[in-house]
């Protein structure tokens, strides 16, 4: 695994921009597996303003998201799906035609999950995958137990997950409890991974995965498998 220690989040997120941006120079139709929460934000500020002055564009760009809560409504401000759209999409020239999200509206969760895990596994191979980190090292909602699941799935949320997604509902009493999610198999078939982490709180999971040890009781650490990541963090994150 390549790592590369930044300063601050703002040094974090504009390496991760370089990187995607210099994919998107060599292949305008690349395909990118994409992250909500707070870590990717200033990655995807970096890559509105690339876009808006002309340096890239998403034009025929293809992406991915990793996860979404079930049940939600699309428009329900918290959903995975609005968050992409106010945080990304709807200020890039991206087709929205060309954009997935799991569907948190679907009547059938397990449905749901054989349709993205199809759509994926249809679509040319993801160019990068962009991976944030929870504090107890879960990657997309894969979460940490006895055994983790390759595909594409509907799974519950832990209580530190729950927890730390708080912050953005009124009260802890709404944060969904299920999601479906890419599996471990899902995100490790992308040809490259960037995995972002910043904060003292993401230190422990960082830890772990540059432990070189893989255990399920940490999925992020399942990431020494794939030939090709980069974790890209601050200081505070670094131990
Ligand atoms: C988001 C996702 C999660 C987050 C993780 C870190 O699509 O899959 O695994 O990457 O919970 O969240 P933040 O960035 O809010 O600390």
């Amino acid at each position: 695994m390549r790592v590369i220690v930044c300063k601050d989040y703002e040094e974090m997120s504009k390496k991760a921009a370089d990187i995607v941006a210099g994919q998107l120079a060599m292949n305008p139709k690349s395909v990118l597996g994409l992250a909500t929460g707070s870590t990717p934000v200033g990655t995807y500020k970096e890559l509105i303003n690339r876009c808006k002055d002309g340096t890239i564009s998403f034009k025929d760009v293809t992406t991915f998201n990793l996860d979404e809560y079930y049940p939600i409504k699309k428009s329900n401000s918290q959903s995975y799906d609005y968050f992409m759209n106010d945080n990304l999409f709807n200020h890039v020239d991206i087709d929205k035609a060309n954009v997935n999200i799991p569907n948190g509206e679907a009547a059938d969760a397990a449905e749901e999950c054989k349709r993205y895990e199809a759509k994926i596994a249809s679509s040319p191979q993801v160019d990068i995958q962009i991976l944030g980190i929870g504090q107890n090292g879960h990657i997309a909602f894969n979460e940490p137990e006895e055994e983790l699941y390759s595909e594409t799935h509907l799974t519950g949320l832990t209580d530190n997950t729950i927890e730390a997604n708080a912050r953005f509902f009124e009260k802890k009493e709404d944060v969904p409890t299920t999601a479906l999610t890419m599996g471990i198999g899902t995100i490790m078939k992308a040809k490259k991974i960037i995995i972002l982490a910043n904060g003292a709180a993401k230190k422990d999971a960082v830890a772990a995965l540059l432990s070189g040890k893989i255990t399920t009781a940490s999925p992020a650490t399942m990431l020494n498998c794939h030939n090709d990541v980069v974790l890209i963090c601050d200081e505070a994150a670094y131990n």
